[in-house]
């Protein structure tokens, strides 16, 4: 027993070194729901390529292995600033369950962290902390969310948009930076996003490659049930820089109708009556600068000449009422200063 041991050992040793994987230690780990809510996807990065993508967990050891595979990412500023992008899937955990993990490969694993799935079934309180412009910088907010977060106080985060300040800023590495720095909390709990205006640079690129959102990778609109919520995270962005393309609205758009309808079908909606959406840039504002009045009608109308509107109000959905009763969710809902920042 002791003797194949050894040797299983060298061996891994003979690989690793045969292949000399200088940048292999991961970091920036953050994890999301999949599908379900008892699907976590483990997200992190690596500057080499690892050659493989592993995730190890359990209940109170990590006793499960969970493979994945990586992408490379390549930043769309002068240096070409390029990272592996490795996505695990763990999935049908049980349910209201703490479990333990590394991300990693053979050339390097990251810290142990641990999460906690919600509970299973629809009758029960939801909990999430829900903010959105969050920098490097000035991020008050932040050790508040990492205490809290690593204390399992919240079943979700929701991040709304405008990250890092802007995550393509220095060739990519004040995205690098903003994803370590949001570790502590988001390998803790699943951190949940939409894009904003921020994030516009290279077609959303680095919102798009970091992140990893029930749906199609890299699809920056999504929908996800936990408890009595159906939550529809959507891309304000597409109303605002039409020049990526007018067809990702309109797939949005018609994405939308269909997500709604299902959401709001009686069996559904007995299940699930909240249903709340979110976007980056409010539909409405508290107060009255023109810019302020102008900058909302394309979310709220749909854009000039192509005449869309947001897809809520063609499904009757009560968006503006469903929002504003977040607060009855535990939420440390960011209340937005009385002048807009964007
Ligand atoms: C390995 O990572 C370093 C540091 O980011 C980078 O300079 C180098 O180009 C990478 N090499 C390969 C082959 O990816
Ligand atoms: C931007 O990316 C989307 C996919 O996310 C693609 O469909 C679209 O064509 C791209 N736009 C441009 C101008 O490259
Ligand atoms: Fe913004």
């Amino acid at each position: 027993m002791k003797l194949i041991l050894v040797l299983y050992l060298s061996s891994l040793l003979g690989t690793s070194i045969a292949y000399d994987c200088a940048y292999c230690q991961p970091e920036q780990v953050h994890i999301a729901f999949g599908e379900k809510t008892n699907d976590i996807v483990v997200t992190w990065s690596t500057f080499n390529d690892t050659k493989e993508t592993r995730v190890q967990y359990g209940k109170n050891v990590m006793d499960t292995e969970a493979r994945g595979y990586s992408t490379l990412f390549v930043d769309g500023g002068p240096r070409k600033h390029s990272q592996y992008i490795h996505r695990v899937t763990l999935r049908d955990l049980e349910y209201d369950t703490e479990y333990v993990y590394h991300a990693g490969s053979v050339y390097g694993w990251s810290e142990q962290f641990n999460f906690k799935t919600p509970p299973a079934g629809e009758d029960w309180v939801v909990r999430a902390a829900i903010y959105g412009d969050m920098g490097n910088k000035n991020a008050h907010s932040l050790s508040y969310l990492q205490d809290e977060a690593q204390r399992h106080k919240f079943d979700l985060i929701l991040h709304v948009g405008d990250f890092a300040y802007d995550m393509d800023t220095d060739d990519a590495a004040v995205g690098d930076q903003f994803m370590r720095q949001i570790q502590p909390l988001a390998a803790a709990v699943p951190y949940m996003t939409c894009v904003g205006n921020h994030e516009e640079k290279y077609n959303f690129s680095n919102y798009k490659n970091r992140f990893s959102m029930p749906g199609p990778q890299q699809s920056m609109f999504y929908s996800f049930d936990i408890g009595p919520i159906h939550f529809v995270s959507i891309s304000t962005e597409y109303y605002y820089f039409i020049n990526y393309g007018i067809h990702m609205l309109m797939n949005q758009y018609d994405w939308l109708v269909d997500d709604l309808t299902k959401a709001t079908q009686r069996e559904n909606r007995e299940k699930r009556p909240w249903i709340i959406i979110y976007g980056h840039r409010p539909m409405y504002c508290a107060n009255d600068e023109a810019e302020c009045r102008n900058q909302r009608i394309p979310v709220r109308t749909g854009v000039p000449f192509i005449g869309f509107v947001v897809a809520a109000w063609a499904a009757g959905v009560e968006v503006r009422c469903r929002l504003r009763r977040t607060t009855h969710l535990y939420a440390s809902a960011a209340a937005r200063p009385r002048t807009m920042i964007y």
